[in-house]
């Protein structure tokens, strides 16, 4: 008899954006004439940048022509986006990591999702709340009911603190999606060390790097000593040249990664990755990788930067709005994120409720980041000014 995978069972609700677009369009059904700000999915909203916009049109003409026309691409990713990524992401920095480490993708969104099939189902997993609901969730999907969660509070100043029940795999996110909250050298230090200590592996989603704006933030886990042999990291060109539409993201994977069998035979993390996506995934369109390669440019980076800049300077915008409602909040710096305190006597999905009735402006409850997001509400610095600006205005409306 057919039957489903049980542990579907197990997931707590919807995908939370699922449900917050889901409520917004009940009450645009309800309310039609209503103009509502969208500040609660992180959705970029500016164009791509006119390099890679030349370079997704070179590709298109490339298409066109038998001699330059491609087919299947590599699902590693091509030479050329390997090449300039190891170039001016790592080696640029003093970091030594290579093409071959580094895998192109369609998003972090589904490599975070799907790096756990490497691992045991029997594994101790660690993962902060609030955090992004996709690494409980894909793990719950497989099977796994061993979550050490991690409380990131006020009170911690939104760094998790090392678990006393020990984990074997960690998943962190700095600049931190939802809190905003970005991480020094020092704190990621002890993370890693943490990490070599006990045996496990870090899962760092730095999806969020390009916002980083502050001295002493690491822009790579793998500034961090000895976190070659303990980590994977996970970068996006969603939210730092606008693909969040266009898709392309990449995981690196050093060589040195290496995690043992129940024979305690060492395995190359890589070579597994590589051995899952090839018999996965077809890959990356080459259209696409070609766009994605002018953003590694001189000239798409700093086209790119402007943009980044633009969403910071709105994120900063919103956290002086909402000090005028007299909440506390973190993020706005570092960091596209605005995490603030909800009003006392609400809940962050009441405070949603009231936010969209009361203001028309949408935000996304705390609560949906994890169980200690409860109390707390995030707005997103992605919009246009004229948009934020009315936000505010109508931000400090709120009674
Ligand atoms: C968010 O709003 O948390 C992100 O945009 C979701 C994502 O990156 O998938």
């Amino acid at each position: 008899m057919i039957m489903i995978n049980e542990n579907f069972n197990a997931l707590k609700g919807n995908y939370l954006f699922f449900e917050t677009g889901k409520r917004v369009s009940d009450y645009r059904k309800m309310n039609p004439g209503a103009r509502i700000i969208r500040l609660g999915i992180g959705d970029v909203t500016e164009p791509l940048s006119q390099s890679i916009i030349d370079g997704l049109k070179e590709a298109v003409m490339e298409m066109g022509v038998r001699e330059t026309f491609q087919g299947y691409p590599p699902s590693e990713g091509y030479d050329f986006l390997r090449n300039i990524i190891s170039e001016t992401e790592y080696k640029a920095r003093g970091i030594d990591i290579s093409p071959d480490e580094i895998f192109i993708s369609t998003g972090a969104k589904e490599d975070t999702a799907n790096i756990q099939e490497l691992f045991s189902k029997d594994i101790k997993i660690a993962i902060p709340d609030p955090v992004y609901p996709v690494y409980a969730d894909s793990n719950i999907m497989a099977g796994r009911d061993k979550i050490v969660y991690l409380p990131c509070t006020s009170e911690n100043d939104f760094l998790p603190d090392l678990p006393e029940e020990i984990p074997d795999l960690i998943y962190l996110c700095f600049p931190n999606n939802p809190t905003g909250r970005a991480i020094n050298h020092d704190g990621l230090k002890k993370w890693v060390d943490y990490a070599r200590q006990k045996k496990a592996v870090i899962l760092f989603d730095a999806a969020y790097e390009a916002y980083i704006r502050g001295e002493g933030i690491p822009h790579s886990i793998f500034e961090i000593e000895g976190a070659f042999e303990v980590a994977v990291e996970f970068r996006s060109l969603s939210k730092s040249a606008g693909f969040t539409g266009t898709r392309c993201s990449y995981t690196v994977i050093p060589d040195k990664l290496k995690v043992p069998d129940k024979s305690s035979e060492f395995h190359s993390l890589k070579d597994l990755w590589l051995r899952r996506q090839s018999t996965k995934s077809n890959g990356v369109a080459y259209i696409i990788q070609k766009g994605a390669y002018r953003y590694f440019t001189e000239q798409g980076r700093s086209e790119n930067r402007r943009i980044v800049d633009y969403y910071l300077e709105n994120a900063a915008t919103i956290g002086r709005g909402i000090s005028t409602l007299g909440l506390k909040y973190s993020g706005a710096v570092n960091s596209p994120y605005v995490w603030c305190n909800v009003p006392e006597g609400l809940t962050s999905w009441q405070f949603f409720d009231e936010l969209l009735n009361q203001c028309n402006i949408v935000g996304t409850p705390g609560s949906g980041f994890g169980s200690c997001g409860e109390g707390y509400f995030r707005l997103t610095g992605f919009g246009e000014r004229k948009d934020i600006n009315e936000a505010v205005e109508r931000l400090v409306k709120f009674k």
